[in-house]
């Protein structure tokens, strides 16, 4: 057996199980994430509304200084958010559409960054998207025909959810501000997969949460608004959380709160609260350096595996210009991926796809049991 931190597979009981490679999609809960949940249920327990004082409070602050620190942020750039399309609605519900009404979304991106902005025709938006040619990258020349100086924002993102691409956001940011575009960055597959400094990228908006590379499950995401772009934002979506100060009660007044915080909706999930706070230090303790490390060297066994049993694969095949979401092409992948259960694998799919995304705790010797597993499910290619 490969040499691991066995600390690593002891946090995932999954793991004495089941070959777990669902990780894009929500990686599994660990114990000590079990274990905070269960603190939060005796707190709840025990002391009911006066544990948000107790508490809550000073755990939900926490968490902002704990994403702050994971995107190299401040806190005031971070909004804790209940999912990224929240986010995205209050995001597109900051742009002056009668002025720049073009919004560029590629074809490649996940649903909910097209529908925030789909949504807001009314106010004027009209979303254009860009079309990968590959169905795999989108080439930056056609972000860059694409944006005007008629374009509100390019909104796409920064690892595409099917093909595991790394998008080069920083020369995106270039190109959107050279247009005085704004770019906002769907991060939710590239976030505690690769090292990355949100400060550095130059990038105006980014969203993105705790369920999957985060180990920090379903109920916790966030926003990160540059310091200045959150300061001047008037977003029309907003909640009581979002306020300068929202237990001063005050109905007749809109005060937004500093910086990102005016991005925040109301009552949050506690529990989330509590399970994202463990994954994030999960992360910590492996740290990304490791992780990334890891993801190259499972996913790479994955591909040229698949590529030597002549599947057709999406991703790119080289480690380092992808995450580990590895997709192969398949007439039926609901029903492969059903086969894979039997078989001791779980992984998911996405139209067309069967998508296979390990995580720093699997194996090499994982990689190649799947590959087992996965040989006699190769549809036989079609006859000419
Ligand atoms: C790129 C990307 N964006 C957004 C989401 C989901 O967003 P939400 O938090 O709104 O469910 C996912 C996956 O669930 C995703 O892969």
């Amino acid at each position: 057996m490969e040499q691991l931190e066995r600390s690593w597979r002891a946090e995932f009981p999954i793991t004495e199980r089941l070959i777990y490679l669902n990780n894009c999609s929500l990686t599994p809960l660990h114990r000590r994430g079990r274990e905070r949940i269960e603190r939060f249920a005796s707190e709840w327990t025990e002391w009911g509304g006066r544990a948000w004082y107790d508490h809550w409070i000073a755990e939900y602050e926490a968490l902002r200084a704990d994403l702050a620190r994971v995107l190299g942020a401040s806190p005031d750039e971070v909004a804790i958010e209940p999912n990224v399309s929240a986010g995205l609605v209050g995001i597109a519900s900051t742009f002056d559409y009668g002025r720049r009404p073009r919004v560029i979304v590629s074809d490649l991106d996940f649903p909910t960054d097209g529908h925030a902005f789909l949504a807001v025709a009314d106010r004027g938006a009209r979303v254009e998207f860009v079309r990968s040619p590959d169905h795999v990258r989108v080439p930056l020349e056609l972000f860059e025909h694409a944006v005007d100086e008629r374009t509100a924002a390019v909104c796409t993102g920064h690892v595409y959810f099917t093909t595991g691409w790394i998008q080069d956001v920083r020369a995106l940011a270039e190109i959107c501000h050279r247009k005085g575009a704004a770019l906002i960055v769907d991060a939710y597959q590239s976030i505690g997969a690769f090292p990355f400094d949100v400060v550095a990228s130059g990038v105006d908006y980014l969203v993105g949460g705790t369920l999957k590379w985060l180990m920090g499950g379903p109920g916790i995401a966030f926003l990160y608004a540059r310091r200045d772009v959150a300061e001047r934002a008037r977003p029309s979506a907003v909640g009581w959380w979002g306020v300068q100060d929202p237990f001063s009660f005050d109905v007749e007044h809109l005060a937004y709160g500093t910086g990102a915080r005016r991005f925040e909706y109301g009552t949050p999930s506690v529990a989330a609260i509590y399970a994202a706070r463990a994954g994030l230090s999960l992360l910590d303790e492996v740290g990304i350096d490791t992780v990334r490390d890891r993801h190259m060297r499972l996913s790479q066994r994955l591909v040229d595996g698949a590529l030597d049993q002549g599947w057709t694969v999406r991703c790119p095949r080289d480690a380092a210009e992808r995450t580990p979401i590895v997709t192969l092409e398949h007439p039926d992948p609901a029903g492969a991926v059903s086969a894979l259960r039997a078989g001791g694998v779980i992984c998911d799919n996405r139209p067309g796809l069967i998508r296979l995304s390990p995580h720093y705790f699997n194996t090499l010797e994982e990689m190649d049991r799947t590959l087992e597993v996965l040989a006699p499910l190769r549809a036989a290619p079609a006859i000419a």
